[in-house]
């Protein structure tokens, strides 16, 4: 029988880089994280996931790895990892790393021997292919496929000193790994032992669904107006994908209990998320689907529309729905890659941010599924006023802003409108500690700036103030902990047509939970029947029946 402790756990997620800098060089680091555990051991996370500090070039902040078995000088080295592995052991909580291997760095030695010659024997662990028929080598259109990659660009690099081309769906400093080479394979699970071996109790797991490529690579469609294809559907949920995690579960995880595993899968179906998930099949335990991400979007990446309540609902209400028997929902709103949800799906006004900070937590924690908090969350920290392009630092906004301005002839304007509504440095800018200069992450002007408001929203106020966001999120973890029915209860979505309200039940045995949440800032009478006289168990501001006042939230129990 597996151990699925996973089910009634929160995981908390630290970017290293901004969560607090302890040596004062304006970038966070390990012996920062060590400073404040005690922070994440009172919010009562049992799961700590930390985002890359491995050697790295720090081409996309550490998501291209050049040294999988160390740590970068920036965050700290092996000892540290070791003493601040214990300390969270310590506290009882586990610590997850994540794990990127759908590419390396270019500046990892496998790809500086890959690159070398044609006939290295580490050619074939990357991409190479030769231009396109008929055409001279290194010319625009002269890529193997027409694909674009995430950060603008082509997907492909021409490499003069061999005459061919490197495939990378990051950027050109983040080549793709060959998983059809069985050696890739077998050095990716024994780095993966090195890790568990040494303690760590699992891995988040990078762009993990894109892994296997579709043989033939074959160029993806073109739509008008975009410089490159999306060529999604050569390298989303591959042919072998399924294989090859059940490979490495096989290798990696077999035999070792109490970890947790979690793929990060754009694109991601349900009826794909049940074959990952399946316990039988021994693919992950999870995965981070994007579709409730993607709901203010429609389709369409350069444009922002407002949050529709009821697409939402049909996001979640599906996934709930088709892992209901099979599989395991993750549950979040934010991560390293997200804008603030408070500010994207909540209002970040001083008049309403704690109450829809609240309101929002309550409404995702309380799903069937394991929940992640990203730091900074738990404060209801915001979105970053931007002005110009020259206030980011994530490669990937820079990278669209120049092919959408310079390529595709979009507005600046209209570009930067997107981008600061969406923009991954949203999320990145330095943890609010407490009201000193940079918010207390750091003595010296940080690496990206603090959002300004940290005067107003940090950690030390909210510890301070009973009635905060933090002290809400304790509380919402704990319930997580201490009923059942929010762990295994089944769920029913309530009121799938209205727009205004969000409301479900869990039920498990003679427990019933009811939990509604107002994503307006109007009053509204919730007519739902059948919970006069019900228990009070959570609600962020004084409660008056189902009458919902302005983003209020509500947690009802019932019992028979
Ligand atoms: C994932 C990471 C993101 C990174 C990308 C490439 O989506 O979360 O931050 O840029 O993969 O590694």
């Amino acid at each position: 029988m597996t151990d699925l402790w996973w089910k009634s756990a929160v995981v908390y997620q630290i970017y290293p880089r901004s969560f607090a800098d302890a040596d004062g060089d304006g970038m966070g680091d390990l012996r920062g994280i060590i400073d404040h555990l005690d922070h994440l051991a009172e919010l009562g996370v049992d799961v700590i996931w930390l985002s890359p500090i491995h050697r790295s070039p720090q081409d996309d902040n550490g998501y291209d790895i050049s040294d999988y078995q160390d740590i970068d000088p920036l965050f700290g080295d092996l000892a540290t990892f070791d003493e601040l592995m214990k300390g969270v052991h310590d506290r009882g909580m586990k610590l997850i790393m994540d794990l990127v291997v759908n590419h390396s760095s270019d500046e990892h030695a496998w790809f500086q021997e890959s690159r070398s010659s044609r006939d290295n024997p580490k050619r074939d662990w990357y991409w190479w292919r030769p231009g396109r028929e008929g055409m001279e080598p290194g010319t625009p259109g002269a890529e193997p496929t027409n694909w674009g990659s995430a950060f603008g660009g082509p997907a492909w690099e021409f490499d003069q000193k061999t005459g061919e081309y490197y495939m990378h769906l990051f950027s050109p400093k983040q080549p793709d790994l060959n998983w059809e080479n069985p050696e890739v394979r077998q050095a990716v699970y024994a780095m993966m032992r090195w890790w568990l071996d040494r303690g760590v109790d699992g891995f988040r797991m990078d762009v993990i669904n894109m892994i296997s490529k579709v043989l033939p690579l074959a160029d993806g469609r073109l739509t008008a107006g975009q410089a490159y294809a999306d060529g999604s559907a050569g390298y989303i949920n591959g042919p072998r994908n399924h294989e090859f995690l059940h490979e490495m579960y096989e290798q990696v995880f077999a035999g070792r209990d109490g970890l947790l595993t979690v793929g990060e899968m754009p694109g991601v179906t349900v009826d794909e998320a049940i074959l990952f998930t399946g316990q039988e099949r021994q693919e992950v335990d999870m995965v981070f689907q994007f579709d409730h991400v993607w709901a203010d979007r429609g389709g369409d990446p350069w444009r922002v529309f407002p949050l529709q309540l009821t697409v939402l609902k049909g996001i979640f209400g599906r996934w709930q729905a088709g892992l209901a028997e099979e599989g395991w929902n993750s549950l979040y709103w934010n991560n390293h890659d997200q804008p603030r949800v408070v500010s994207r799906y909540g209002d970040d006004s001083p008049e309403f941010r704690a109450a829809s900070a609240k309101m929002l937590g309550t409404v995702l924690h309380l799903h069937r599924g394991t929940p992640y908090v990203y730091q900074g969350e738990e404060l209801g920290m915001t979105n970053y006023p931007f002005q110009s392009i020259t206030d980011f630092r994530d490669i990937e906004a820079l990278g669209q802003f120049r092919q959408a301005t310079e390529i595709e002839g979009r507005e600046p304007a209209d570009v930067l409108t997107v981008l600061r509504a969406r923009g991954r440095d949203n999320a990145r800018t330095p943890m609010q500690w407490d009201d000193s200069a940079n918010g207390g992450f750091s003595t010296t002007t940080p690496w990206l700036a603090a959002n300004p408001n940290y005067p107003q929203i940090n950690a030390k106020a909210e510890r301070a103030d009973p009635d905060s966001v933090f002290h809400y999120y304790r509380q919402l973890i704990a319930l997580r902990h201490s009923e059942p029915a929010v762990v295994d209860g089944d769920f029913t979505m309530l009121l799938p047509n209205d727009e205004r309200l969000y409301a479900y039940t869990r039920k498990l045995g003679g427990t019933e939970l009811l939990v509604i949440g107002n994503f307006t800032g109007e009053t509204i009478e919730a007519e739902i029947d059948g919970w006069d006289g019900a228990e009070l168990v959570l609600s962020n501001l004084p409660a008056n029946g189902l009458t919902m006042a302005p983003w209020q939230a509500v947690v009802l129990r019932r019992t028979r």
